[in-house]
């Protein structure tokens, strides 16, 4: 489907809300959660569902072997509320070794999740040094041997996420597009990177229009969307079936609902958001790990604010939890100015 970029408001909400049909399961929009590791945990993803809007969350990535030790503890990710849908939500697992990933994935479908996602994406040294994440873009075969064990293993949509690869090559990203949906992927989402690159060069948003060309499942966009106008050009240069978004999200956790029309922020979003954030993390976590996810929330969030550095500072030098709600309510005190087009990179 084209969009016309004239009236992006309008067409972008109408595009986003279109139900998509996943492996025979219908998902009630097209603007996803992208997987987001320490960060798109069960607090964050309550928080976001406050707001609602979006078709999918993606959970941040889950150590495969960790999975069978089951729910209620941090376990390498694999964690969630008693009261967490998780019907609309997919497990994001990572690892090398295909029985392990399908015994993960069994387990993931026995829980309930809407599905399972495999990450071949993720480009840190310690993820790659282990052979899990891009690394495997480098060895297609056990790439696609994950792929063809997770589908033997579960019925439910198992999603890949990948990069273009190591070289800037986009025939290889088809080439590996197309060897996953042969294995049995369902749908996949594509970020147009090379692997070294860590999100410091744009991403190559033609590539998504080159891997949706090339196979016949639903191909999600992802890379450098931080406003509608991003949002509705990667729709229309592309033709991808949905986005994902990650930084913008961890900014304005809001954005699914805002875009699609299921949410209206006021002028006290960002302090009421970032209030229920601190709170929600000392729910489900231990007063150290919750000020320090808190902190890693504090890059994307100030990059908000026309004078965010100052805030990002003082968050930093906050000891505790109640020391960083402080915080927040004196910067917001003095009514601080929001950018239109939150600049991510300037906080890493
Ligand atoms: C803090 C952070 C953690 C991430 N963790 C994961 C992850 O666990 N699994 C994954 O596939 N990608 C991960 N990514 C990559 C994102 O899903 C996404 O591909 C990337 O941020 C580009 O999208 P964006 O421009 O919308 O942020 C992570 C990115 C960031 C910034």
């Amino acid at each position: 489907m084209m969009l016309d970029t004239s009236n992006t408001t309008d067409t972008l909400s109408d595009f986003l809300r279109r139900p998509l049909t996943v492996r025979g399961r219908e998902i009630p929009g097209r603007l996803f959660l992208a997987p987001l590791s320490k960060l798109g945990n069960t607090a964050f993803r309550e928080q976001v569902a406050g707001y609602g809007g979006y078709g999918l969350l993606f959970s941040e990535m889950c150590w495969a072997r960790s999975v069978p030790c089951g729910n209620g503890h941090d376990q390498g990710g694999f964690m969630w509320r008693e009261d967490e849908d998780l019907g609309e939500l997919v497990c994001q697992i990572f690892g090398n070794d295909p029985e392990a990933m399908g015994r993960a994935a069994a387990i993931i479908q026995r829980e309930g999740f809407f599905g399972v996602d495999i990450n071949f994406g993720c480009s840190v040294a310690a993820v790659c040094r282990k052979q899990c994440g891009a690394a495997l873009l480098r060895t297609p075969d056990i790439a696609e041997a994950i792929v063809a064990a997770i589908r033997k293993a579960v019925d439910i949509p198992v999603f890949v996420k990948f990069r273009t690869g190591w070289e800037d090559r986009p025939d290889h990203a088809v080439a590996l597009a197309r060897r996953f949906e042969a294995a049995g992927a369902d749908a996949l989402t594509f970020h147009p990177r090379v692997a070294p690159d860590r999100r410091t060069r744009p991403p190559k948003w033609a590539y998504i229009g080159e891997v949706k060309s090339a196979v016949s499942i639903p191909v999600f966009g992802n890379g450098d969307v931080f406003d509608r106008a991003d949002c509705a050009r990667m729709i229309a240069t592309t033709g991808c079936d949905g986005v994902a978004l990650g930084r913008l999200a961890l900014a304005k956790p809001w954005v699914f609902g805002e875009w699609t029309g299921a949410f209206t922020p006021d002028a006290d979003i960002y302090r009421t958001c970032a209030r229920q954030l601190t709170r929600r993390l000392e729910r489900y976590y231990q007063r150290t790990t919750a000020l320090r996810r808190f902190m890693r929330y504090a890059a994307y969030f100030s990059a908000n604010f026309l004078y965010g550095h100052t805030l990002y500072a003082r968050l930093h030098r906050a000891q505790d939890m109640d020391a960083v709600r402080d915080t927040l309510e004196r910067f917001f005190d003095i009514a601080p100015e929001v950018v239109k087009r939150p600049n991510m990179n300037r906080f890493r």
